[in-house]
């Protein structure tokens, strides 16, 4: 199934390099303030959903572009596809995007890929064998000083619910650590996190297809991946933290009194879930 998924993405990949050499001519559409959706995205995801739908007709599939579609009865192996994470950057020629793909089974994240079509970079993961980065097994970073840490972020640009919350994590983060990015595809900033590129990231206001593989390759990696609070509800609410192990916890000291009731109910209503 891994392969499935890889072939999958290296496919919508193939699309998205070969549109990126005539952005001029592409169809963009506004889905909403700040929120773009090109062909690319659209044939990117249909592209996916065949070779998935190929194989295993019988799976139920859960992308950003189509939604709900395949077996929705099927409870076991649900799909989980973001088609082009970091479609603002494709559309700037800004060359940090990717493919996300995985796959839960029974509830839980099995298999990852998150594909970068840039330079190549595959990082892959299956739970309980490892985390991987063109093959190579990748891991979390040591670091355990936050003044020696490279924290990757979101800065809100769509929904501004919980923007003064994050402008106060922000401001209370930066004198603690050696520097933020916001490279602007959350699949890749989990999967450089998984690398020991970043040792911590944080973002509110995520969709699961944003985190769920990149969430399965962090914990593959050796790394720990919640929300805001720290609990698992984090597929639900949107709210991410993620880190090596150390930072983690660190950073979720210098968050938890910046969460505002509106993130702390947001929170709890992803719990009953
Ligand atoms: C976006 C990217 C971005 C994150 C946004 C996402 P999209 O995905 O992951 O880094 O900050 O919240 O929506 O819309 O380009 O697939
Ligand atoms: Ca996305
Ligand atoms: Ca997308």
């Amino acid at each position: 199934m891994l392969n499935i998924a890889i072939k999958a993405a290296r496919r919508a990949g193939d699309i998205i390099n070969q549109a990126s050499r005539n952005l001029d001519i592409l169809n963009i559409s506004k889905k909403s303030r700040s929120d773009y959706v090109s062909e690319v995205d659209r044939a990117a995801e249909e592209a996916i959903i065949r070779i998935v739908h190929d194989t295993y007709p019988n799976h139920a599939i859960l992308a950003e572009e189509s939604g709900i579609s395949g077996n929705e009865e099927n409870t076991e192996y649900q799909w989980i596809i973001d088609p082009l994470d970091g479609t603002t950057n494709f559309l700037h020629g800004f060359p940090q995007y990717s493919v996300s793909i995985a796959l839960k089974y029974k509830g839980q994240l099995n298999k990852a890929v998150v594909y970068n079509p840039n330079n190549n970079e595959l990082f892959t993961a299956s739970r309980g064998g490892g985390a991987y980065l063109n093959n190579q097994r990748i891991r979390v970073s040591k670091r355990t000083r936050l003044e020696d840490c490279l924290i990757g972020t979101g800065i809100p640009f769509r929904d501004f619910t919980h923007f003064e919350a994050y402008l106060m994590m922000f401001k209370d983060i930066i004198p603690h650590v050696a520097g933020i990015r916001r490279p602007g595809s959350a699949a890749l900033d989990l999967s450089y996190v998984a690398a020991g590129r970043y040792d911590g990231f944080w973002e509110i206001g995520l969709a699961p297809w944003d985190m769920a593989a990149g969430s399965l390759i962090i914990q593959e990696a050796g790394g720990l991946i919640g929300d805001l609070e720290g609990n698992d509800s984090y597929l639900r609410s949107g709210q991410i933290l993620a880190g090596n192990p150390k930072i983690f916890t660190q950073l979720l000291q210098i968050i938890q009194p910046h969460l505002s009731e509106a993130l702390i109910e947001n929170h709890r209503a992803a719990l009953k879930h």
